[in-house]
């Protein structure tokens, strides 16, 4: 006989566990079909004799929740890996859904993601636009189904006012002031020319835009600085070594190097050392966001500067998502806190990224 072939008796009524192991079993019969149509017709004669039995089975209680539609641009560096993990916790602590999009570093599935959000009907829509330009239209069909829109980190250059209720993020041309200021300070006294190649973020992104105005408006004070190549980096590692690759081809000679953000600086760093050239003695490096790689790479003496752009603004966008939704005032415009961090500083008193 086959180990735990069943017998006729267990074919009738056998014993089956509905329950977790552990919990008490409860016995199941198995019935025969001819059985069951006899149930079956004697539960539709009740019912059409005596009319539906008890009350109808209650729907499922909906949680009455405030739906966030967030369009995120993509994937492309640490900063924005850390922006999408704290825009995903504050949302779970505050108890708002959030419909989360990933864009992929592009525009038009922005555009498509923002288009879904109306479709469904959220309560508002937050997004990270990846460029300044082309919003208007999507913008329009939001305002006209009533669902206010957060711009969130970026900024963007509307043909029309009131596309959007508010802005929540980082003052970049702050951040290229203050990347400008330091580099001043630190060639204080050095003679000019003082040469400096800038890796850019992404082109007609506010970040790039920002940080590239702000420091050429620090240097019309100082014009023994000169810029002496700008390269697109995208703000993404791989790019960061192409940038790099491409510089010390066109202008091998430089003092400073300026990069938008940790990611094309840390790309640009692995170059410099692959080519021979040192991080810590052979030029000064300046980056912008301060985030995990960047400030160890701060630490070891391979970045002099970090200009920080801060990520961490969940609780503050789910606060706005809160007023807006309840009709409560709100600030139109926040701008995150932001410092710098140094070679000069304490480092044990640096911040501890995730
Ligand atoms: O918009 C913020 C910028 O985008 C960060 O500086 C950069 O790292 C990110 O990709």
């Amino acid at each position: 006989m086959i180990k735990n072939a069943l017998t006729t008796k267990d074919r009738t009524e056998r014993t089956v566990p509905i329950v977790p192991p552990g919990r008490t079993k409860r016995t199941v019969p198995i019935v025969s079909p001819f059985a069951l149509f006899v149930a079956l017709l004697a539960v539709c004669l009740a019912v059409l004799t005596f009319g539906s039995c008890g009350e109808k089975a209650e729907e499922p209680v909906i949680q009455d929740r405030i739906v966030l539609g967030f369009s995120q641009l993509g994937d492309e560096s640490e900063w924005r890996s850390s922006s999408s993990n704290d825009v995903k916790r504050a949302a779970e602590e505050a108890g708002i859904q959030l419909m989360f999009e990933n864009a992929q570093q592009n525009q038009f599935n922005q555009i498509k993601a923002i288009r879904s959000f109306i479709l469904k009907g959220v309560d508002v829509i937050a997004f990270c636009p990846i460029v300044e330009e082309g919003w208007d239209n999507v913008l329009e069909e939001a305002k006209a189904a009533g669902i206010p829109v957060i711009l969130v980190d970026r900024n963007i250059k509307a043909e029309t006012e009131g596309l959007y209720c508010a802005f929540i993020g980082s003052d970049f041309h702050g951040e290229g002031v203050k990347a400008g200021r330091w580099m001043a300070k630190r060639f204080a006294g050095a003679e000019g020319p003082i040469k400096v190649a800038e890796i850019i973020g992404t082109e007609n992104s506010s970040p790039t835009i920002g940080r590239y105005e702000g420091l050429r408006e620090v240097f019309k004070n100082y014009p023994k600085f000169e810029i002496v190549i700008s390269v697109p980096g995208d703000f993404m590692r791989s790019k960061g070594k192409e940038c790099m690759e491409e510089i010390l081809e066109k202008a091998p000679d430089i003092d400073i190097l300026y990069a938008h953000n940790d990611d094309t600086a840390m790309g640009a760093i692995e170059v410099l050392e692959e080519h021979g050239i040192s991080p810590e003695s052979d030029l000064v490096i300046v980056s912008v966001d301060a985030q995990k790689s960047g400030l160890e790479a701060l630490r070891e003496g391979k970045i002099n500067c970090l200009v920080e752009c801060n990520p961490y603004i969940g609780d503050d966008l789910m606060d706005l998502v809160f007023k807006i939704v309840s009709g409560e005032p709100y600030p139109e415009m926040t701008f995150v806190e932001e410092k710098v961090y140094t070679d000069k500083d304490d480092f044990s008193t640096l911040p501890i990224r995730p």
